[in-house]
């Protein structure tokens, strides 16, 4: 077998994937809208002018995106619900219907051999509960310590891990500060509250989840090395900021039970909060793309720091650094400021590159195979330096939906035409396929 990166044994490999990017049937079987509905459809928030209404008709075509998760072969399959399929109005009665579509998912990913893992909100709130305050009223984490009991009730039994929030620093910072996200927001430093309405609503949730006897649940949450510029006093201190706003901000409460210096006075935190928040976990899930480097603002800038790429890497097709470096830096990092940090598994990491369908209808996309084996092999040092990570879930299954960029950006193993919704799996999906197999033969 060709030069293959090799996990332990036990290791869980795996794709991703979340319901707004994939399922399209945005108002079928009693749904109700998203934010990310709204904000769609408002003129000049997706870079191409799309929506996610269709996708990739997942909805209607799960079964078939079962089938090649069973050809793929991968132990694990990360998805995420759809909260107003399941609460069309954030709260009150289930609709049994969206549920139900979960629940038959579920059931045929565990008889493919697939361990699933839900995402309890990838994203998708109700708009109803975004009328209402959204994530800037604490009343939404409340909430959501609802839905979450309605979704372990019917699917605990055979989910094997749940994650409560998929990356709060990217909601707060993007949805609510620069409002290049759903709901659009430019709150800029007044978007902490958010914050800690996202951790407290992991908090809630995961008593939620305890209490319907969930088997296992963790986090999946965003992570980046940060590089200061240079070693001047106003960039390592621009750094320090960034660092505290972009991930000990989500970190430390979460597994220190407390918020960083720099930014506690700025989160409206009630008694009792932290210790829900901080509440035992059973995987840290951290979603990995690259390192960030930052500069300070020239003074009077409204906000201090500036954000800069690292240099020195590749990029692929979205401009973004392909440094598999950092990602054994980011699991060190999670390793030294996390005293007793539960085991680690990759929850997301993958790249777009555009390639399509040959002639002959190959999809000959090497770059992304290169990419996965590095980080993969990242992984394995990681190991090696003495951290426990336990599984790798590869961003993405298909091809789909990339928020603002809309389906400029192509991150799958599979490929998608979205005009017929044929899927193609690409030279990835057979080279992980391969990687799969390799890390169950013996020895
Ligand atoms: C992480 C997000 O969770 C996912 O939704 C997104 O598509 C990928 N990063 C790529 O940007």
């Amino acid at each position: 077998m060709a030069d293959l990166p090799r996990l332990p044994a036990g290791f869980v490999l795996g794709t991703s994937t979340a319901s707004y990017q994939i399922e399209g049937a945005w108002d079928a079987d009693g749904k109700g809208p998203s934010v990310w509905d709204t904000f769609a459809a408002e003129p000049g928030r997706i870079g191409d002018g799309s929506d996610g209404r269709v996708a990739c008709d997942h909805y209607h075509r799960w079964t078939e995106d079962v089938a090649l998760l069973r050809e793929l072969g991968a132990g694990g399959y990360r998805f995420s619900i759809a909260w107003p399929r399941v609460q069309p109005g954030g709260s009150g009665p289930v609709n049994a219907a969206g549920l139900d579509f979960y629940d038959r998912l579920v059931d045929a990913l565990v008889e493919a051999g697939v361990a699933p893992m839900a995402t309890l909100f990838h994203w998708d709130l109700p708009q109803t509960l975004q009328d209402a305050g959204g994530w800037p009223s604490r009343e939404t984490a409340e909430r959501f310590a609802d839905y979450a009991a309605a979704c372990v009730e019917r699917l605990g039994d055979r989910v094997a891990q749940w994650v409560p929030v998929n990356e709060p620093n990217v909601v707060t910072l993007l949805g609510h500060g620069l409002g290049w996200h759903a709901p659009g927001l430019e709150l800029g430093f007044d978007a902490l509250p958010v914050a800690h309405h996202l951790n407290l609503a992991h908090g809630r949730a995961l008593a939620a989840l305890r209490a319907g006897g969930a088997r296992a649940v963790g986090t999946a949450s965003n992570h980046a090395p940060v590089r200061a510029v240079s070693e001047s006093e106003a960039d390592r201190g621009a750094a320090e900021l960034f660092d505290a706003l972009w991930n000990r901000l989500f970190g430390d409460p979460v597994l220190l039970g407390r918020y960083p210096d720099l930014l506690a006075d700025a989160l409206p935190v009630a008694d009792g909060d932290l210790e829900a928040i901080a509440a035992p976990l059973d995987f840290y899930g951290l979603n990995y793309c690259n390192p960030q480097a930052v500069a300070a603002a020239p003074e009077g800038a409204a906000i201090p720091f500036e954000l800069r790429e690292v240099t020195g890497y590749p990029t692929t097709d979205f401009g973004w650094p392909v440094a598999p470096d950092g990602l054994r830096e980011q699991i060190a990092i999670l390793g030294e400021r996390y005293p007793g940090l539960p085991p680690i598994v990759i929850t997301e990491n993958g790249c777009s590159y555009g390639t399509g369908p040959d002639a002959d209808g190959v999809v000959d996309d090497q770059p992304r195979i290169d990419y996965l084996d590095a980080h993969l092999r990242a992984v394995a040092a990681a190991i090696d330096d003495g951290a426990d990570v336990r599984g790798y879930y590869c961003w993405s299954l298909l091809d789909n939906f990339e928020w603002a960029e809309g389906y400029a950006q192509r991150f799958g193993l599979v490929h998608v035409d979205y005009d017929t919704l044929v899927r193609t799996p690409k030279r990835s999906f057979r080279w992980y396929a391969d990687v799969v197999r390799a890390q169950a033969a013996p020895g």
